[in-house]
């Protein structure tokens, strides 16, 4: 299946788990955090909206998540299943999870963060997101998840 033939489906928080499993799929390192129940149903609480693709048999392969910072404030997370990882999936869901978010959600500002050494960073550039600077470099913040650079979405409709 092309990966812009997979239909992308609103994920509310009575798929948790599904998300959990995905997330875990990932196991933690220096560049990537994956989100635990806890913190998703705090997310959900607080706003978060979803969107995933699942495959032939109703698993969800992948999902971008948006959380609710403050009022039309979004930061992003993204998570494509390892097996299906390479061939464009991470694009494709992240270009459609925002049109569909900003068609819903109209004039909302997103960034998302991420590991200086983390290659996701330049399929993010591809996408429209802009990192931070200090002058020329990237502007790297320390957090307790350790270094961690900014990027804000510059193609939003407002
Ligand atoms: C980041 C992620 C969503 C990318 O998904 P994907 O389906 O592999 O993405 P695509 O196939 O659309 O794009 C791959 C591109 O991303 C980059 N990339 C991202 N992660 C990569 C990795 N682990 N190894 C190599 N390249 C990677 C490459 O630059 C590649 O670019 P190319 O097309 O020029 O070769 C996926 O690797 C993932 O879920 N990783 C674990 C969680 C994570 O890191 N989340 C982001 C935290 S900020």
């Amino acid at each position: 299946m092309r990966t812009e033939d997979f239909k992308l489906i609103k994920l509310k928080h009575d798929r948790i788990d599904d998300l959990v499993d995905l997330e875990n799929c990932s196991m933690k390192t220096d560049t990537t955090f994956p989100l635990t129940k806890d913190e998703l149903t705090r997310l959900y609480e607080e706003g978060y909206v979803s969107y995933g693709f699942e495959n032939e048999d109703s698993v969800l392969i992948s999902k971008v998540g948006f959380s609710k910072i403050e009022d039309k404030n979004y930061e992003l997370d993204v998570c494509v299943h390892p097996d299906y990882r390479g061939g464009g999936m991470g694009h494709e869901i992240i270009k459609q999870s925002i049109d569909k978010f900003l068609s819903e959600n109209p004039g909302s500002d997103i960034f998302l963060t991420v590991h200086p050494d983390n290659p996701a960073l330049r399929l993010y550039e591809r996408l429209g997101f802009e990192a931070i600077k200090d002058d020329e470099d990237y502007k790297i913040n320390q957090t307790k998840n350790g270094p961690r650079i900014t990027m804000d979405y510059k193609k939003t409709n407002k």
